[in-house]
Protein backbone atom coordinates (compact mmCIF):
# COMPACT_ATOMS: atom_id res chain seq x y z
CA UNK A 1 0.00 0.00 0.00
CA UNK A 2 1.39 3.35 -0.78
CA UNK A 3 1.35 6.43 1.83
CA UNK A 4 1.15 9.91 1.01
CA UNK A 5 4.78 11.34 -0.50
CA UNK A 6 6.55 12.96 2.06
CA UNK A 7 9.52 15.65 0.24
CA UNK A 8 11.33 16.74 3.93
CA UNK A 9 12.45 20.37 3.57
CA UNK A 10 15.95 20.51 3.20
CA UNK A 11 18.11 23.00 5.14
CA UNK A 12 17.67 25.59 2.20
CA UNK A 13 13.86 25.33 2.24
CA UNK A 14 14.15 25.80 6.22
CA UNK A 15 16.49 28.87 5.46
CA UNK A 16 14.13 30.61 3.37
CA UNK A 17 10.99 30.44 5.54
CA UNK A 18 13.18 31.90 9.02
CA UNK A 19 13.98 35.01 9.72
CA UNK A 20 17.69 36.18 8.05
CA UNK A 21 18.37 37.73 11.81
CA UNK A 22 17.92 36.95 15.68
CA UNK A 23 14.77 38.67 17.10
CA UNK A 24 15.78 41.70 19.02
CA UNK A 25 14.66 41.46 22.36
CA UNK A 26 10.87 41.79 21.96
CA UNK A 27 10.78 41.41 25.76
CA UNK A 28 7.05 39.81 25.74
CA UNK A 29 7.37 36.45 26.69
CA UNK A 30 10.31 35.57 29.10
CA UNK A 31 11.02 32.13 30.26
CA UNK A 32 12.40 32.16 33.98
CA UNK A 33 14.23 29.14 34.99
CA UNK A 34 15.22 30.71 37.97
CA UNK A 35 16.45 28.00 40.22
CA UNK A 36 19.08 25.86 37.13
CA UNK A 37 20.62 22.72 38.20
CA UNK A 38 21.43 20.93 34.83
CA UNK A 39 23.33 23.44 32.33
CA UNK A 40 22.11 21.25 29.60
CA UNK A 41 18.28 22.09 30.32
CA UNK A 42 19.22 25.84 30.14
CA UNK A 43 20.75 25.24 26.22
CA UNK A 44 17.36 23.27 25.23
CA UNK A 45 15.19 26.49 26.81
CA UNK A 46 17.66 28.88 24.24
CA UNK A 47 16.44 27.02 21.19
CA UNK A 48 12.76 26.85 22.12
CA UNK A 49 13.55 30.86 22.63
CA UNK A 50 14.84 31.07 19.30
CA UNK A 51 12.08 29.07 17.85
CA UNK A 52 9.07 31.03 19.36
CA UNK A 53 10.32 34.36 19.56
CA UNK A 54 10.72 34.28 24.00
CA UNK A 55 13.45 35.64 26.26
CA UNK A 56 15.71 33.82 28.73
CA UNK A 57 15.87 34.99 32.12
CA UNK A 58 18.55 33.44 34.56
CA UNK A 59 20.32 34.14 37.60
CA UNK A 60 23.98 34.91 37.63
CA UNK A 61 25.10 32.08 38.40
CA UNK A 62 29.07 31.18 38.65
CA UNK A 63 28.28 28.04 36.11
CA UNK A 64 25.62 29.48 34.43
CA UNK A 65 27.57 31.99 31.41
CA UNK A 66 29.75 29.22 30.08
CA UNK A 67 26.99 27.08 30.16
CA UNK A 68 24.62 29.29 28.05
CA UNK A 69 27.69 29.56 25.79
CA UNK A 70 27.68 25.81 25.45
CA UNK A 71 24.08 25.12 24.89
CA UNK A 72 23.59 27.85 22.46
CA UNK A 73 24.17 25.61 19.16
CA UNK A 74 22.59 28.59 16.90
CA UNK A 75 24.72 30.61 15.10
CA UNK A 76 24.04 34.04 16.98
CA UNK A 77 23.78 35.46 20.41
CA UNK A 78 20.62 34.47 22.26
CA UNK A 79 18.50 37.09 24.21
CA UNK A 80 19.47 36.62 28.02
CA UNK A 81 18.09 38.58 30.98
CA UNK A 82 20.33 38.41 33.92
CA UNK A 83 18.23 38.61 37.42
CA UNK A 84 20.12 39.30 40.10
CA UNK A 85 17.85 38.40 43.18
CA UNK A 86 15.20 36.20 42.18
CA UNK A 87 12.65 36.59 44.14
CA UNK A 88 13.00 40.65 43.71
CA UNK A 89 13.21 40.08 40.22
CA UNK A 90 9.89 38.36 40.30
CA UNK A 91 8.53 41.09 42.30
CA UNK A 92 9.73 44.06 39.71
CA UNK A 93 7.92 42.13 37.08
CA UNK A 94 4.75 41.93 38.56
CA UNK A 95 5.12 45.86 39.30
CA UNK A 96 5.52 46.33 35.82
CA UNK A 97 2.54 45.09 34.69
CA UNK A 98 3.48 41.34 33.30
CA UNK A 99 1.46 38.16 33.84
CA UNK A 100 3.74 35.70 35.87
CA UNK A 101 2.73 32.02 35.39
CA UNK A 102 4.07 29.49 36.79
CA UNK A 103 4.75 26.15 35.23
CA UNK A 104 4.09 23.81 38.21
CA UNK A 105 2.50 20.12 39.27
CA UNK A 106 0.22 22.48 41.93
CA UNK A 107 -3.39 21.52 43.10
CA UNK A 108 -4.70 25.32 41.57
CA UNK A 109 -3.10 24.38 38.20
CA UNK A 110 -4.68 25.34 35.02
CA UNK A 111 -4.32 22.34 32.36
CA UNK A 112 -2.36 23.38 29.65
CA UNK A 113 -5.16 23.07 26.84
CA UNK A 114 -6.88 25.44 28.80
CA UNK A 115 -4.16 28.22 28.91
CA UNK A 116 -5.11 31.03 26.81
CA UNK A 117 -2.31 32.36 24.50
CA UNK A 118 -0.48 35.22 25.86
CA UNK A 119 -1.84 38.76 25.26
CA UNK A 120 0.72 40.95 27.58
CA UNK A 121 3.81 40.68 28.72
CA UNK A 122 4.36 37.13 30.41
CA UNK A 123 7.16 35.88 32.69
CA UNK A 124 6.71 32.04 32.59
CA UNK A 125 8.18 30.29 35.39
CA UNK A 126 10.00 27.21 36.44
CA UNK A 127 10.74 25.22 39.13
CA UNK A 128 14.29 23.38 40.39
CA UNK A 129 14.96 20.32 38.48
CA UNK A 130 13.99 18.44 41.96
CA UNK A 131 12.59 20.45 44.23
CA UNK A 132 10.24 22.67 42.24
CA UNK A 133 9.08 26.34 42.71
CA UNK A 134 10.30 27.38 46.18
CA UNK A 135 7.32 28.81 48.26
CA UNK A 136 8.49 32.22 48.45
CA UNK A 137 7.76 32.06 44.85
CA UNK A 138 4.89 30.80 44.62
CA UNK A 139 2.92 33.78 46.39
CA UNK A 140 4.13 36.20 43.21
CA UNK A 141 2.53 33.91 40.58
CA UNK A 142 -1.11 34.87 38.84
CA UNK A 143 -1.63 31.20 37.62
CA UNK A 144 0.08 28.22 37.79
CA UNK A 145 -0.17 25.53 34.48
CA UNK A 146 0.14 21.68 34.43
CA UNK A 147 1.09 19.84 31.31
CA UNK A 148 -1.41 16.73 32.27
CA UNK A 149 0.72 13.19 32.17
CA UNK A 150 -0.56 9.36 32.17
CA UNK A 151 2.88 7.56 32.40
CA UNK A 152 4.29 6.43 35.54
CA UNK A 153 7.15 9.54 36.11
CA UNK A 154 5.86 11.80 38.04
CA UNK A 155 6.95 14.59 36.29
CA UNK A 156 8.26 16.45 32.90
CA UNK A 157 12.33 17.18 32.15
CA UNK A 158 11.93 21.22 33.35
CA UNK A 159 12.98 22.14 29.74
CA UNK A 160 10.38 20.32 28.15
CA UNK A 161 7.73 21.59 30.54
CA UNK A 162 8.74 25.05 29.97
CA UNK A 163 8.95 24.33 25.82
CA UNK A 164 5.54 23.25 25.68
CA UNK A 165 4.21 25.73 28.21
CA UNK A 166 6.31 28.69 25.54
CA UNK A 167 4.68 27.48 22.73
CA UNK A 168 1.02 27.57 23.83
CA UNK A 169 1.64 31.23 24.60
CA UNK A 170 3.27 31.85 21.98
CA UNK A 171 0.25 30.79 20.15
CA UNK A 172 1.95 28.22 18.01
CA UNK A 173 0.30 25.66 19.42
C1 LIG B 1 11.27 17.67 37.83
S1 LIG B 1 10.12 18.90 38.16
C2 LIG B 1 10.16 19.12 39.93
C3 LIG B 1 9.52 18.00 40.59
C4 LIG B 1 8.54 18.30 41.71
N1 LIG B 1 7.92 19.60 41.65
C5 LIG B 1 9.18 18.10 43.05
O1 LIG B 1 9.11 19.00 43.87
O2 LIG B 1 9.73 17.03 43.26
C6 LIG B 1 10.95 20.37 37.73
C7 LIG B 1 10.08 21.42 37.17
O3 LIG B 1 9.63 21.03 35.90
C8 LIG B 1 8.34 21.57 35.65
N2 LIG B 1 7.43 20.46 35.38
C9 LIG B 1 7.79 19.19 35.14
N3 LIG B 1 6.74 18.44 34.81
C10 LIG B 1 5.66 19.27 34.82
C11 LIG B 1 4.28 19.08 34.52
N4 LIG B 1 3.77 17.92 34.16
N5 LIG B 1 3.47 20.16 34.62
C12 LIG B 1 3.96 21.36 34.98
N6 LIG B 1 5.26 21.59 35.27
C13 LIG B 1 6.11 20.55 35.18
C14 LIG B 1 8.01 22.42 36.86
O4 LIG B 1 8.45 23.74 36.62
C15 LIG B 1 8.84 21.76 37.94
O5 LIG B 1 9.08 22.63 39.01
Amino acid sequence: MNGPQVRVRTPKDLRRDRRPHPHSCWDQLVVAPLWPLHGVNLGTLLRTCDAVGACLAVPRLPWVPEALERGNTLRHPACVHWTGNRVRWLERQRDRGSTVVGVELAEESVRLGDLPAARRRTVVVLGHEQTGIPPEALDLLDVTVEIPMVGTGASLNVAVAGSLVLYRLAGLL
